[in-house]
């Protein structure tokens, strides 16, 4: 099923390279990022290179390995400007990009059906609530209920790593709420 959506999303994006998302299909947490990067285009994987740092430090503190979870991204392919001078670099995804790229993320999700889903940043927050005035303040660092085409889940939400480079202070919440995620896991038996 999952192969035939992610074929589905090929069809669509035409040429365009694609990363999809990758480990245990039978996962109970399912963790989602923004989009793939430069180095997750060259080697078709999520999370790899500086954010495959970013993620070995996550799943120490929950204790699982990366085999364990399933990773994906809103967009699965990169938002990117080229400058005059031809340099490539990223962009945030719009916001038709984003409601583009839900409809088929919330198909995945439900494929996946984890137990608990982990959103880094504003962008899979947005995405999985179907709700762009959503704030990633107002929501990080619980569990809370959410329903995804009428299942239910445990949404947990999280800064992006990313995101505490241009906001140094970031960096306490964040390491916080990755601990009560950790806590949440193991009380519920949810790993
Ligand atoms: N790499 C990804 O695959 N996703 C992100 O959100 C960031 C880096």
């Amino acid at each position: 099923m999952l192969d035939r959506l992610y074929h589905e999303i090929d069809t669509f994006y035409e040429d365009t390279p694609l990363v999809f998302g990758d480990g245990n299909r039978q996962a109970k947490l399912l963790l989602i990022g923004e989009a793939p990067g430069k180095d997750e285009v060259a080697l078709g994987r999520p999370f790899v290179g500086k954010a495959g740092k970013n993620l070995d430090g996550f799943l120490q503190v929950i204790g699982l390995a990366r085999e364990d979870i399933y990773i994906t991204n809103v967009c699965k392919f990169r938002p990117h400007k080229i400058s005059e001078k031809g340099r490539v670099s990223n962009r945030p995804p719009t916001k038709q990009e984003i409601a583009i790229a839900a409809d088929f993320l919330l198909k995945e999700i439900g494929m996946i059906a984890p137990q608990t889903i982990v959103t880094l940043g504003n962008t899979p927050l947005r995405a999985v609530l179907g709700d762009f005035s959503a704030n990633i303040g107002a929501y990080h660092g619980q569990a809370q209920p959410v329903h995804v085409k009428g299942q239910a889940y445990t949404l947990f939400a999280l800064y992006h790593p990313a995101s505490i480079i241009y906001n140094p202070p970031l960096k306490t919440t964040y390491e916080q709420d990755l601990g009560r995620l950790a806590d949440y896991l193991s009380n519920t038996n949810k790993k």
